[in-house]
């Protein structure tokens, strides 16, 4: 299973994950997957908050809701295993999960300056984003 998240991800992002890291981390605790045959995202909830470690939607799968259902899905599990907010940081110039992100309702939280090292050598700032989940009505 991990190396079909790994094609995936390879797909996706200029630094891949592979197999192995991937079947290392979802060994690691609070970690899980939520996956389909063109996309996953991988989640680490530590008491009450959740982490996007990453989200990968193929190239030629994009733009069908596949990546905002994929964080649908993890925000419902998430929360059932006790989380109440969910964080991820994003490339200051990924467009196209900033938009997806702030579509689901996350916000602007914090910023790293420099976190991403880019292939060219340029530095770009990561985003921190943010969703609180709603509360349950007492
Ligand atoms: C970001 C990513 C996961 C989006 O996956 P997707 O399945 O294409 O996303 P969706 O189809 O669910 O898009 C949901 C909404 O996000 C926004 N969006 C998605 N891609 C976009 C793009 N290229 N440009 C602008 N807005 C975009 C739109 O508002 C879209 O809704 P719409 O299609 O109805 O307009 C995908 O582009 C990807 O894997 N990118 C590379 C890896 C990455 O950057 N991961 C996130 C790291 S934090």
């Amino acid at each position: 299973m991990t190396e079909a998240l790994a094609a995936i991800h390879a797909e996706a992002f200029e630094t891949p994950w592979d197999a192995a890291s991937l079947s290392a981390l979802l060994a690691s605790p609070g970690v899980f997957v939520v996956a389909d045959a063109d996309g996953f995202i991988l989640i680490r909830v530590v008491a009450d908050e959740a982490e996007i470690l990453t989200l990968a939607v193929r190239p030629s799968a994009r733009r069908g809701g596949l990546g905002a259902r994929l964080v649908e899905a993890a925000v419902v599990r998430a929360a059932a295993l006790g989380a109440d907010r969910m964080f991820l940081e994003v490339a200051e110039d990924n467009v196209a999960a900033r938009a997806l992100y702030a579509r689901a309702g996350f916000h602007e939280a914090g910023r790293r300056r420099g976190y991403y090292a880019r292939a060219n050598g340029r530095r770009e700032d990561a985003l921190v984003l943010a969703l609180n989940f709603p509360r349950p009505l007492p």
